[in-house]
């Protein structure tokens, strides 16, 4: 069987505030290979301060080639995290948007500490585009503590996207109550790493994970690592986003 399948990892090396050698990024893919993971779609910060789509495409490629000689198991899919701003909503449907490997879906982050009262207008925009968005960690975003907001989110189509380091307090107790109540009420479609570096994440990880498989079970976190975020990855629906 095929292995987990991570959408938010900042693995690629020099392009963020992730990996920044070769060298963080092979270690970073030996500890994601050895809890499970089978392929990463790196998602390096869709910012003007980071490194230009070019630069990902060129350390994408020099990345794929280090694995296979290294002879580390891990499959790379193309992928970005956006911002939720207007360069974002007028670039979607553009050959200059950043999607998740060919398909339909864009990563996307929302700001942490300000509230986006537009929300369901601006899904609504992104919906009619033909795009779904996934939302990178809601449980960390300011707009999510408004109750019923991320069910709303999921309403309008969009996908919401768990940092499975929440559920362990990596970002503190509000993003640990509310990953766990997301979790409770089923919102989420995906769970993923957002891993930036090496140190320590063999552990973290593991333990992470270890708390996602207890609370939920076998079979709907082989949903949230496996199932659903490698059928994103190809461009194919899931069942909640039939439309
Ligand atoms: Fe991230």
């Amino acid at each position: 069987m095929s292995g987990f399948v991570d959408l938010h990892c900042h693995l690629l090396p020099a392009v963020d505030d992730g990996a920044r050698t070769l060298e963080d990024a092979l270690e970073m893919a030996r500890a994601l290979v050895d809890l499970g993971f089978s392929t990463v779609a790196p998602s390096p910060h869709a910012r003007p301060e980071y490194a230009p789509v070019d630069v990902v495409e060129a350390r994408l490629a020099e990345l794929k080639a280090a694995l296979e000689q290294a002879r580390i198991p891990l499959s790379l899919g193309r992928n970005a995290e956006n911002i939720l701003d207007d360069a974002f909503l007028r670039g979607l449907g553009s050959p200059s948007a950043r999607m998740l490997g060919e398909g339909r879906v864009a990563l996307v982050e929302l700001p942490y500490t300000a509230p986006v009262p537009a929300l369901p207008d601006i899904l609504f925009r992104i919906r009619t585009k033909g795009v779904v968005p996934l939302i990178a960690h809601p449980e960390r975003c300011l707009e999510f503590e408004r109750k019923g907001r991320a069910a709303e989110a999921v309403r309008a189509g969009a996908h919401l996207q768990l940092d499975v380091g929440a559920l362990i307090g990596r970002y503190g107790p509000m993003a640990k109550k509310l990953a766990r109540a997301f979790l409770d009420d089923g919102l989420y479609a995906v769970a993923a790493t957002d891993l930036h570096g090496p140190v320590g994440a063999r552990d973290w990880v593991g333990r992470a994970l270890g708390e996602l498989r207890s609370r939920v079970g076998e079979e709907a976190s082989g949903r949230l690592l496996r199932g659903n975020p490698s059928r994103l990855l190809a461009g194919e629906s899931l069942e909640s986003d039939q439309d």
